[in-house]
């Protein structure tokens, strides 16, 4: 069930994908005993530390206005944890603890905040990093091209900082997928996780305030990973992360015929738990040696497109054959 992904061997090419599971240490020993090839720890947020740091500003301008005194009851303004030291320390504890690797996750806000925290993640011990290009673009003054360009640089600026593997986790929605696919892989990325979940607010019909709102995936939403790796994986020879919307084997399984190297999952693990990773396994395993699957290797990409007798099913022509497909 070995898998390559970043360069690293994994011994299973389920993942378990950033969320409140992964960083919890508690949850830690169950996900590995499931099986899962590497864990990747929720993000770091720049825009948190940001938040804290300024908090902490506050607090001290409060105190020191209030009490003339005051400054001298008050810590060191260095001994605050303004930093992302508590999740530098995840990192490292992660390492210590667990043999499967431990992947980081970076969602920065500042070009040099992205180039500075892969760095601290990277001493820290993490064995490879994933940006978590998570942005939602509503300035109509900033065209596509601009932000893709933008995405390539911070690949290349972060690149030429640390020397871990990096995956670059991207949303579904760009005009020319391959064309960026491409250039961030030329950037330097070894790997590309797909597809990251955008969260749409909601509205309140009774307080008529809009919220966030956030819903577990299902097992549909992985035909959309599906079908990019599918296409992708032709052209492309970094390491492939199918994500969204993997519940159990036989999603996993599908994802790794369409040419992804690791599936991983997140709503499934906190939904069943971690053992969910070895359910899915199990499938995989009696899916595969029903067929006389030797290894994840022998069967990974042989359903891309450019392995099946009529590629076009990944393309246009499907969408006709689609529309005709249903029945009452
Ligand atoms: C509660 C929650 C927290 C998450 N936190 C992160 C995060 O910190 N960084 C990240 O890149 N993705 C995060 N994700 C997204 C997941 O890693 C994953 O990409 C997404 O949920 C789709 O996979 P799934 O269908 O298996 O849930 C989070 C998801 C959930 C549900």
């Amino acid at each position: 069930m070995s898998t390559n992904y970043l360069g690293m061997r994994l011994r299973s090419p389920i993942v378990a994908s950033a969320g409140p599971l992964t960083g919890d240490p508690t949850q830690w020993d169950l996900i590995e005993h499931a099986g899962a090839g590497a864990l990747v720890l929720p993000s770091l947020f720049e825009e948190q530390i940001d938040r804290d740091a300024f908090a902490i500003d506050n607090t001290l301008d409060a105190g020191t206005d209030a009490f003339g005194e005051s400054l001298s009851y008050l810590p060191e303004f260095e001994s605050y944890d303004t930093g992302p030291a508590r999740h530098l320390a995840l990192v490292e504890l992660a390492r210590e603890r667990l043999t499967i690797p431990v992947i980081a996750s970076l969602n920065g806000t500042s070009p040099g905040g992205w180039v500075k925290y892969a760095r601290y993640l990277q001493d820290a011990g993490a064995q490879a990093i994933e940006l978590n290009l998570y942005n939602v673009i509503v300035d109509p003054l900033r065209s596509a091209a601009e932000v893709e360009r933008r995405y390539v640089e911070l690949v290349e600026e972060v690149r030429a900082e640390v020397a871990v593997p990096l995956a670059v986790k991207l949303a579904p929605w760009f005009t020319s997928l391959g064309h960026l696919a491409l250039a961030l892989e030329s950037a330097g990325a070894d790997g590309l996780v797909l597809f990251n979940r955008l969260y749409q607010p909601d509205i309140d019909l009774d307080t008529l305030d809009v919220k966030p709102r956030l819903q577990l995936s299902t097992s549909a939403e992985a035909l959309l990973p599906l079908h990019w790796i599918g296409i992708l994986r032709g052209f492309m020879s970094c390491s492939l992360a199918g994500t969204s919307g993997v519940h159990d084997g036989s999603d996993a399984l599908k994802l790794l015929l369409a040419g992804a190297d690791v599936a991983m999952t997140t709503s499934a693990l906190l939904r069943h738990g971690p053992e969910r990773i070895a359910t899915m396994l199990s499938w995989m395993r009696q899916w595969m040696s029903e067929r006389e699957y030797d290894s994840i290797e022998q069967l990974r990409g042989s359903v891309s497109q450019g392995s099946v007798p009529d590629p076009e099913v990944y393309e246009r022509a499907n969408y006709y054959q689609v529309l005709h497909s249903w029945k009452r």
